[in-house]
């Protein structure tokens, strides 16, 4: 089996290549396969080092970019996981990059899919931003899109190309929109949603951190083993069980962000309380504020996606893995 992943230098790409190399398998359709190969992109040098009897390639390659786009697809594919991305206040302040990378290169990667011969599994992340108006106390299984800011616009449109190219047969599409995924290691990012890592990692590490919201915001979260267990989750499911639906919520958690201050005390003594600055942000806030925190998952559930317990157990988890490191 013969894999792609783009963005595999980022945070989530990072943790999907380890764990593929870790499993030597991927399950498809209730069956398990071996991996042969992945192939690895990013538009930066990939630092990671890996060991592995699977043949690894690192390619530095700026996938907006059409033309070396194409040449990525000259041996065909079996699965492709598009991570790459200009994340949320990347995207709202770079207005051009934003649609170039979360639009164009889409499209160039959903064409490289299409010319081939075999029919890939094409997975997406998407994201809750792609909500924005009117929105209910728990958003259904079923809901417009109706973005507030350009990356939700760029992700919406994004969603509708994988499902198109899908419905045409060009590939078998999946798209998950990710919860903020919490605790991210090492320094903030240009997501607008960075401060919810931020505040526990941060203070842990007796370093000051700044909460920019208000402490009652509620946020959609999900650990970083969960991401990636969802990931290979939504990837591993037979098209029938996701035909009518290729855009799925898996079952994140709810919590405020006084809630997990409260359980970052809780865990590590009131000391660390006094790394947090309380600093509203009117750009954070126009973008976190017109996030979902709720949603019914309904469909995610019965197809039996795994789930973080609480708040408690991703700091516990993050606080021991830091430990291992
Ligand atoms: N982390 C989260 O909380 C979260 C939540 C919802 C959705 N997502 C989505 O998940 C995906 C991965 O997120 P992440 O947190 O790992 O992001 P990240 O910023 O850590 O990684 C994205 C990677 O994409 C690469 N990239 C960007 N433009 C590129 C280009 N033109 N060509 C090649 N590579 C390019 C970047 O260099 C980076 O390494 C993204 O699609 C993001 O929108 C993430």
């Amino acid at each position: 089996m013969r894999i792609l992943i783009t963005g595999a230098g980022g945070f989530i790409g990072a943790l999907l290549t380890e764990r593929l190399l870790e499993q030597k398998k991927l399950h498809l359709d209730k069956k398990e396969h071996d991996i042969s190969e992945l192939v690895l992109i990013d538009q930066f040098p990939i630092k990671q080092e890996y060991n592995s009897a699977i043949q690894i390639q690192k390619k530095c390659i700026d996938i907006s970019d059409k033309e070396k786009c194409n040449e990525i697809f000259k041996r065909e594919f079996d699965v492709i996981f598009h991570l790459a991305a200009v994340v949320s206040s990347h995207a709202e302040q770079d207005f051009d990059l934003g649609y170039l990378v979360n639009v164009d290169a889409t499209k160039n990667l959903l064409e490289g899919a299409r010319r081939q011969e075999k029919v890939s599994r094409f997975f997406m992340t998407s994201s809750v931003a792609v909500f924005g108006l009117d929105l209910p106390e728990e958003i259904p299984d079923k809901f417009p899109a109706l973005p507030l800011s350009s990356y939700g616009a760029q992700k919406a449109i994004a969603e509708l190309l994988v499902s198109d190219y899908s419905r045409k047969g060009f590939c078998d599409g999946r798209v998950l929109r990710l919860p903020t995924v919490c605790v991210r290691p090492g320094k903030p990012n240009a997501a607008a949603s960075s401060f919810v890592s931020s505040i526990i990692r941060e203070p842990l590490n007796k370093e000051s951190a700044i909460c920019p919201v208000p402490v009652d915001l509620k946020l959609w979260i999900i650990s970083p083993q969960t991401a990636v267990d969802s990931i290979l989750h939504m990837v591993a499911l037979a098209e029938e069980e996701i035909k009518n639906s290729r855009t799925l919520h898996p079952p994140g958690l709810t919590v405020s962000v006084q809630e997990i201050l409260d359980e970052l005390e809780k865990q590590a003594g009131d000391d660390v309380m006094q790394y947090i600055q309380y600093k509203r942000d009117q750009k954070v806030e126009d973008i976190v504020l017109t996030w979902p925190s709720r949603f019914a998952s309904e469909q995610a559930k019965s197809l039996g996606f795994p789930f973080d317990q609480n708040i408690g157990q991703i700091i516990e988890s993050y606080r021991s893995d830091k430990l291992e490191k």
